[in-house]
């Protein structure tokens, strides 16, 4: 186990996402997306933050099973006011595609470009020929490059719909064409990094495997044409082989969320396949063991719904159990959850947990098989899942949200303390706190 130390600087400045077209982006080391930070299963990771802005920031570690106080909030943290900086440190006990990103006034700083990978390894993982990863995300720009700031017709529709931009971005490009060897087989991995778009990846009809989703591996791949990957969700698959010559279009798929604007087929990147290299790929059928933290007949303990209500500030709020930025009730370390999450408004929720891995175990009623670790699921309209996780040693304030940016921050979010049993202070250390 090591430990690799990384530097982020945050910033403001101008970013080519064409030959032609230069936006003035927010982001980390000058890039969007910001450099992929690599580590392996048990590192530690030291990230020092800078931060070189006009305004304050603050980094979370989506997906990263951290203590509390590295969270990357504001319940947790204090916003690393400009010019100041910040070091992250906690060990990272997954393997998988994680991800960080701004959590601070994310409408604006993550629609400027303000994320990145983070990406852990495990030796045990199957032999691939090669990885690549693709950051999806959107941008709504004027003609000239600067970021669409609307009117409050336009605002009220990015409120209800969440933002979402005519300009497609992979990997912070227009368009890019990506090379792969033919005869190849690489893992590629997905990360939905935009505001509010539904990526529905597809390869023009080919078939492919899924082999991992939000937390790792799966126990077994899924053959599919197609997979939705929503705001925050991250989806690996196998990429290739190709022979030499093939054009395939990296393209997604209309999904209708209910939305004011509606969803057409797109084309984010295009991969050319070149001279045949030999592989050397190995991975096997069956992944990983995943043990079901619970089934269908475990009690529900907590129920959570989403939904939308009328407004008079707003025309429209976002709620949890009714309420906006609601104080939903602690729980305690040890003690299995099972949580009804349901969504009782007309349009989509991709609904995220921080911190914690959770399984789907049913869906509208059906229990699910394949079971995976997941921290962000698609909720349609009027559906109902139940959620299982564990909550481990890891006392602090913690929260779940809406990962479309614009319903998180209208109020669909709710905070809530992971506590431990003993967590009362004893009397002695109780005195000498209020004494210090
Ligand atoms: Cu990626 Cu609070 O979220
Ligand atoms: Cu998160
Ligand atoms: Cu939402």
């Amino acid at each position: 186990m090591n430990t690799v130390t990384y530097n982020l600087t945050a910033s403001a400045f101008e970013w080519k996402i064409a030959e032609t077209k230069t936006i003035k982006a927010r982001g980390f080391n000058k890039t969007i997306p910001g450099p992929v930070l690599k580590a392996s299963k048990g590192d530690t990771i030291i990230v020092k933050v800078k931060n070189e802005l006009t305004a304050p920031t603050i980094i979370h570690w989506h997906g990263v099973r951290l203590e509390a106080s590295m969270d990357g909030t504001s319940i947790t943290q204090q916003p690393i006011q400009p010019g100041k900086e910040f070091e992250d440190r906690f060990t990272l006990p997954d393997a998988g595609t994680f991800w960080y990103h701004s959590h601070h006034n994310e409408t604006e700083q993550m629609e400027k470009g303000m994320y990145g990978a983070l990406i852990v390894e495990d030796p045990a993982d199957p032999v691939f020929d090669g990885e690549k990863i693709f950051m999806i995300d959107d941008m709504k720009l004027n003609s000239n490059g600067s970021f669409k700031t609307g009117n409050p017709v336009t605002r009220w529709v990015e409120r209800h719909d969440g933002r979402e931009g005519d300009t497609l971005l992979i990997n912070g490009k227009e368009n890019p064409v990506i090379n792969i060897a033919g005869g190849q087989t690489e893992r590629w991995r997905f990360i939905n990094a935009s505001s509010a778009r539904y990526f529905q990846l597809y390869l023009g009809g080919r078939k492919f495997r899924i082999i991992g989703s939000d937390g790792g591996l799966m126990q077994k791949a899924e053959e599919t044409d197609r997979v939705l990957i929503v705001p925050g969700e991250r989806v690996d698959i196998i990429g290739g082989p190709f022979s030499e010559g093939e054009i395939i279009a990296i393209e997604s798929l209309p999904y209708n969320r209910m939305t004011f604007v509606k969803a057409k087929r797109r084309k984010y990147a295009t991969i050319i396949a070149g001279q045949p290299q030999p592989s050397v790929a190995v991975i096997p059928d069956s992944l990983r063991n995943i043990e079901s933290l619970a089934s269908t007949d475990t009690p529900v303990n907590r129920k959570v719904k989403l939904s939308v209500g009328p407004s008079l500030k707003h025309g429209i709020d976002f709620l949890v159990n009714g309420d906006v930025h609601t104080h939903d009730a602690p729980v305690e370390v040890g003690q299995l959850q099972v949580w009804e999450v349901s969504n009782t408004s007309l349009m989509d929720h991709p609904f995220h947990l921080h911190g914690f891995f959770f399984q789907v175990i049913e869906e509208n009623g059906k229990g699910v098989e394949n079971v995976k670790w997941k921290d962000t699921v698609n909720l349609p309209p009027r559906s109902k899942i139940r959620i299982a996780w564990m909550p481990d040693n890891r006392p602090g304030k913690w929260m779940y949200h809406c990962h479309i940016l614009e319903h998180h921050e209208a109020g669909m979010m709710a905070h809530f303390e992971v506590v431990s049993p003993a967590q009362v202070p004893a009397i002695s250390d109780h005195a000498l706190a209020c004494h210090n």
